[in-house]
């Protein structure tokens, strides 16, 4: 069936993700700007800050030749304000634009907004829940560098309680098969049970190791995040989380030659800058993917007019 919302993760089967892997590795070639989506017009609403998703998504419209119409502090700048809800806003946006983008600070804001939307609705990250298409981007992103999306020990660091981008990753690694994931969190962050419960239904192993010089010597991927002050109810919680885990010269010391080291961003200083410079960093790299990868998904959702 073709895509309709990207709303989560489980919506892609395998096959899905190649055709849409295939098209953003078509989309590294093409003129700048196309006029693949001219005419149309992408709405980017962001009700929680954003500086990857939302230009990157913005830039994935202008390279397609299509416009964009945005408002990025949509919980003080938009009607939210006023009380509005994210229904109604959705349904006046959804006359104004021919997909929607949009990013929330509650979980299910996404699922509630494509149940009234007229035209897709792209989750760009809804509260602690998902974040479909950085997990895209990042699956992109391991195939781009290491060559294959099967047979992998992907160490995840941090965050895994709140972090949705790697809650989203977990999930899409369903699809690879071989696969094992390693998960290294303070004890305040572990990963939920929701998605241990969907990996474990889904044969997908998983183990946890509190020990960084462990789990990195048998990584291919490591995937360190953020601790999301954001999201945590206690501040002393938040305070016992941060840094506990950081990757800097004496972690890379650890990693295999052939391992790459990946960051949904913004980062504050869990990979140490030293370490930037090493080939094995691949989180700029996977940013930049994102442009691709968007670009590739807007064309599925809106339809090739070339
Ligand atoms: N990775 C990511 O979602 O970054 P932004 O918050 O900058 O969009």
């Amino acid at each position: 069936m073709p895509l309709r919302h990207v709303v989560e993760v489980s919506q892609f089967d395998r096959a899905g993700v190649e055709d849409l892997f295939a098209r953003a590795d078509a989309m590294r070639g093409i003129e700048r700007p196309s006029t693949r989506q001219s005419g149309k017009i992408l709405a980017t609403i962001f009700y929680e800050p954003s500086t990857r998703t939302r230009l990157s998504f913005e830039s994935a419209m202008h390279r397609l030749g299509g416009a964009v119409i945005s408002t990025e502090n949509a919980r003080e700048f938009s009607s939210a304000i006023k009380g509005e809800t994210v229904e109604d806003t959705i349904r006046m946006a959804s006359g104004y634009a021919d997909a929607i983008v949009l990013r929330h600070h509650e979980q299910g804001a996404a699922a509630r907004a494509a149940a009234v939307s007229t035209v897709p609705i792209i989750n760009a990250g809804d509260g602690p829940g998902e974040h479909p298409t950085q997990a895209l981007l990042d699956l992109y992103t391991i195939r781009h560098e290491l060559g294959r999306i099967d047979d992998l020990t992907i160490v995840l660091i941090g965050d895994l309680k709140y972090g949705r981008t790697a809650r989203s990753l977990a999930l899409l690694t369903r699809l690879s098969t071989g696969t094992r994931l390693i998960f290294v969190n303070p004890p305040e962050t572990p990963m939920g049970a929701d998605i241990r419960e969907a990996l474990a239904e889904a044969g997908v192993p998983f183990s946890e190791e509190p020990r960084l010089d462990l789990a990195l010597p048998r990584a291919d991927v490591v995937y360190q995040t953020r601790v999301q002050k954001e999201r945590f109810a206690s501040e002393s919680d938040f305070l016992s989380a941060k840094g506990t885990y950081i990757l800097g010269r004496a972690a890379y010391e650890l990693l295999r030659p052939s391992a790459i080291v990946m960051h949904p961003l913004p980062r504050v200083d869990e990979i140490a800058t030293e370490v930037d410079a090493d080939s094995r960093s691949a989180y700029f790299r996977q940013a930049h993917n994102g442009v691709y990868v968007r670009m590739a998904l807007l064309d599925m959702l809106l339809g090739d007019r070339s």
